[in-house]
């Protein structure tokens, strides 16, 4: 099981703050904003005198409230269609344990999701990475690159849209050139849509759930955790409208007993949140990344490309090891009693070896602290580069 590239430096932050340091979390897509307050309104509402389990697959009105959240997004599912997972992470255990076996293939570009990896091996399943480049912002490879990875042992193809860590946003035509590898191999079509909304520039984002002629072939995660900032109520969904997936899915459903009861019945409002509620999250989150993309690019040596979505980038740095690098801004820098948490890229790679000059950024921060936080890298890359060049931080 490999550590958590956004999580394996806790300790070293931790530390920091012990000694008094202000640490500004770009590591983690905990975003800062409010959960809604119908939320806090519906919890306060509750009446309960137990909190009861609920059915393994979720309760039916949450799974309705669900369905029609989908069907204003002009994607008609019925409550049946989902099953209620702890967050989306559950789901995709779910969904690789029910639809591979020990030694099957899944095709995911990379850089991706660092727990794909993790949750691979809970079920022997290969992890078989196609390389993404900087230099293309990330963009999906060719089709033949699929092809070439394509062998009898592989059962789906997984991608992240918009995507973590790059914030790569598919095009419908991308997504559709996906449709046709699927369906000509028999694949199914696992898509990450936790970030869904948030998409900038006016684009538009399409759901692996509105391709025609894949009703059997696609498996949709989803999550309240980004969209609506309640990460800690633990609640997502496996979405699909393959009946067999689901009756597999919920085996293991009934293995772990219930979703979060009160994580569902505090959420239940939250799918009545109109237009307005998106439009402000978005433009908030455009123009953070607006600020972290064009302040990133000014920092000599480092590149990092426009993200067209969810709230990361992944920027290359003047360094040759940014774990490295990454820890020493934690253990030895500070800036104006500061410095800056990233999560080292090589975590989402699945080929060793890749990404060891990249970092990923999450933009969850308000403009002031991500400006600080901007500074603070640009001073920390100054610093660490002069101490490098005089051998000083070799024992980090
Ligand atoms: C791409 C992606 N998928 C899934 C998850 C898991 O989300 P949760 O389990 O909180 O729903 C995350 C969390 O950061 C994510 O970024």
């Amino acid at each position: 099981m490999p550590a958590s590239p956004i999580r394996k430096l806790v300790p070293f932050s931790d530390a920091a703050k012990k000694r008094g340091v202000k640490v500004y979390h770009l590591n983690i897509g905990q975003p800062d904003l409010e959960t809604p307050e119908p939320f806090w309104q519906a919890l306060q509402a509750l009446n309960l005198k137990t909190l009861e389990y609920c059915p393994s697959n979720g309760l039916e009105v949450y799974r309705e409230a669900f369905a029609r959240y989908y069907e204003r997004l002009g994607i008609r599912l019925s409550a049946s269609n989902f099953m209620i997972t702890e967050g989306a992470s559950e789901a995709l255990a779910f969904a690789m344990l029910s639809c591979m076996d020990e030694g099957d293939e899944v095709i995911i570009p990379e850089p991706m999701y660092a727990n794909y990896i993790g949750f691979a091996n809970v079920g022997k399943i290969v992890v078989k990475p196609i390389s993404t480049a900087i230099d293309t912002g990330f963009a999906l490879p060719s089709m033949e690159e699929f092809e070439r990875a394509i062998s009898p042992r592989t059962k789906a193809i997984l991608v992240c849209n918009p995507n973590n860590p790059t914030g790569y946003l598919y095009s419908q035509r991308e997504l559709e050139t996906l449709r046709d590898i699927c369906l000509r191999h028999d694949l199914f079509l696992f898509a990450d849509e936790v970030y869904r909304e948030f998409v900038y520039d006016g684009k538009k984002h399409t759901s692996a759930l509105q391709l025609n002629g894949m009703e059997k072939h696609v498996v949709v995660f989803d999550s309240i955790s980004k969209r609506f900032s309640a990460c800690g109520a633990r609640i997502g969904a496996l979405v699909t409208r393959n009946e067999e997936v689901l009756a597999a899915a919920l085996k293991f459903g009934q293995a772990r007993l219930s979703p979060n009861t009160l994580g569902q019945l505090a959420g239940l409002p939250l799918f009545a949140l109109g237009s307005e509620y998106y439009e402000r999250v978005v433009k908030e989150y455009q123009r953070r990344r607006d600020l972290i993309i064009e302040e990133l690019n000014k920092i000599p040596g480092v590149v990092c490309p426009t993200p067209g979505g969810a709230f990361y980038a992944v920027a290359q740095l003047p360094v040759d090891d940014a774990d490295a690098f990454c820890q020493w801004m934690l253990e030895k820098f500070t800036h104006e009693g500061a410095t800056v948490m990233m999560a080292p890229a090589s975590g989402f790679y699945a080929s060793a070896g890749k990404g060891a000059r990249e970092v990923r950024l999450a933009y969850v921060l308000r403009e002031d602290d991500l400006m600080a936080a901007m500074r603070c890298l640009q001073q920390g890359l100054r610093e660490y580069n002069r101490s490098e060049s005089s051998g000083s931080q070799k024992n980090v």
